[in-house]
């Protein structure tokens, strides 16, 4: 059942046609390429409702989640560069798995893409919310003259009505995706420098703020229980989302100079050097503001983005976890405003890249869908213009601005991650059984110790997946059965490949992908 309309990897190959990139990236290059991805709204935000679910545990469960992940990303690799074609984890499952798993991992990288693109639209409004609010544009206004009313800054969940900002800033990334704007290496270069200038900034100020009274007790809400969202495992289930990006480096591998030593050493240096940076940044919240987690009336421990947590906030808009800038907010506390104002800035600029990342790579999985006849063809539809697919970004990119709007962030990250989660354990399945079933098959990249590092990702997966909240973990099937039924009733009828159709001529060309990396310094 599982092998059933399994398309072999050499009509992939064919079908998305070969282009032969030139080996120039490095090491080095790599490593910048995985941080401009990986940091965004996790590091920004999520800090704050991580130190509610675990308090200064939370510590322990960035370091849990960098580890999944880190497993994770060297299955991942493998597969990226014998398969080095768009779709990502849809593309390799169907080459392995079959058209119905397939098609449930495409499924399930919606919420991967285009729910992780609202939940950072809506970080990004938190931090420009907060500096609308305290701009006084070198004194040629009031701060606060120019503050959106309370409830256009949050989604009806939040205590708002409409987060009209998280909107905006959907609309405009797909008004840029359908022109033909592309992410840029020299832009990359300068918004990781920005993201990290920040956060050095944020860690100067804050480390020597720390008081040791905010570490006790360490572990406010223990472990956690399976499906509980709280707890030490809670917390890394919600902050894997500061990690998850690194598949950049994975896609790159055709572009990179002996991607054998270099893949590793990208996706393990970016995920190093960005644990370090959140493990001081968590350090320096906790330490400077306290981080003890809040309890209902009930007794239990508030979950974050729930109308009960919108309400306790009423009374306490000081809690960290209250804030929607709390790198900004840390900084004010210790009386640094104007830098955390400027942190609010490096946030307004870097954060929409993110977006962007996100809304295209979701467009390019339902493009190779679409490609694949699981998908109305009307989707992968080109603009004669722009050579963009225009009409899947614009379904995507209204869908984002509508989740940006009405939902908080940390829900919509851990939709989020129950997605990625879910394709990341399709991933690891599929490189095992590709070992076994085409061992001799050119692999640029190998994953290391295969036999132990894939089964522990899978693992490590499983385990954080089962420590979302029971609501995330129920939405997260709710979809996959009402993918199901849309395949049942639409993709299984018209597959390509279900109706014999499987060589180049069976689908339309990709459109000219936008460069990622164009070059060297990418
Ligand atoms: N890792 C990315 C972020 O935190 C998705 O925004």
């Amino acid at each position: 059942m599982l092998f059933w309309r399994v398309k072999p990897l050499d009509k992939i190959l064919e079908t998305a046609g070969k282009k032969a990139l030139t080996r120039q990236l490095g090491a080095f290059q790599l490593t910048m390429l995985g941080i401009g991805a990986v940091i965004g709204t996790g590091i920004f935000v999520l800090t704050a409702e991580a130190g509610q679910k675990a308090g200064p545990a939370m510590m322990i469960a960035f370091v849990i989640a960098a580890v999944v992940c880190a497993l994770a990303a060297l299955a991942y690799a493998e597969l990226a560069s014998m398969v080095p074609v768009s779709g990502s984890a849809y593309t390799y499952t169907y080459g392995v798995l079959g058209e119905a798993l397939a098609w449930i991992v495409g499924w399930a990288l919606v919420l991967e893409y285009a729910v992780a693109a609202g939940a950072v639209a809506v970080g990004w409004s938190g931090y420009m919310n907060g500096l609308l609010m305290h701009t006084n544009l070198f004194g040629l206004v009031e701060p606060g003259a120019l503050a959106l009313p309370r409830w256009l800054q949050t989604g009806p969940y939040d205590g708002g009505t409409f987060n009209v900002l998280a909107c905006l800033i959907a609309l405009v990334i797909t008004w840029l995706l359908v022109i033909g704007t592309s992410k840029s290496a020299k832009v990359n270069a300068v918004l990781v420098s920005i993201k990290v200038a920040a956060l050095i900034a944020f860690i100067a100020i804050s480390v020597p703020a720390v008081q040791s009274e905010n570490f006790a007790p360490f572990f406010p809400t223990g472990w956690g229980s399976p499906m509980g969202g709280i707890g030490v495992l809670g917390a890394a289930a919600s902050i894997f989302f500061a990690y998850v990006g690194f598949d950049a480096v994975s896609t790159a591998s055709e572009e990179t100079k002996n991607p054998n030593r270099n893949i590793p050493i990208g996706l393990i240096g970016s995920l190093l050097i960005c644990t370090i940076f959140y493990l001081l940044v968590g350090y320096g919240a906790v330490g400077a503001a306290g981080s003890a987690p809040m309890v209902g009336a009930n007794g239990q421990f508030l979950q974050p983005g729930t109308p009960e947590m919108a309400a306790a906030c009423l009374n306490h808009p000081e809690a960290l976890v209250c804030s929607k800038e709390p790198l900004a907010h840390v900084m004010r506390m210790v009386g640094f405003g104007g830098i955390g104002n400027l942190i609010g800035l490096a946030a307004a600029l870097a954060l929409p890249s993110v977006v962007l990342m996100m809304i295209y790579g979701q467009t390019r999985i339902f493009f190779t869908m679409s490609r694949d006849g699981l998908l109305p063809e009307v989707l992968s539809r080109v603009h004669p213009k722009y050579h963009t697919p225009h009409v899947i970004t614009v379904i995507t990119g209204v869908f984002v601005a509508l989740f940006g709007a009405m939902f908080p962030v940390g829900i919509l990250a851990d939709i989020s991650n129950s997605g990625t989660l879910f394709a990341f354990i399709m991933v690891s399945i599929g490189v095992m059984i590709l070992r076994k079933q085409q061992p001799d098959r050119h692999r640029p990249f190998r994953t290391p110790l295969v036999w132990v590092v894939c089964p522990l990702a899978i693992a490590g997966c499983l385990l954080l997946f089962f420590n979302l909240s029971l609501y995330t973990i129920s939405l997260f099937f709710g979809w996959a059965i009402i993918g199901l039924v849309v395949y049942r009733f639409y993709g299984y009828g018209h597959s390509d490949l279900g109706r014999g159709i499987t060589g180049p001529e069976g689908g339309v060309s990709p459109p000219a992908e936008p460069a990622f990396h164009e070059g060297p310094e990418a």
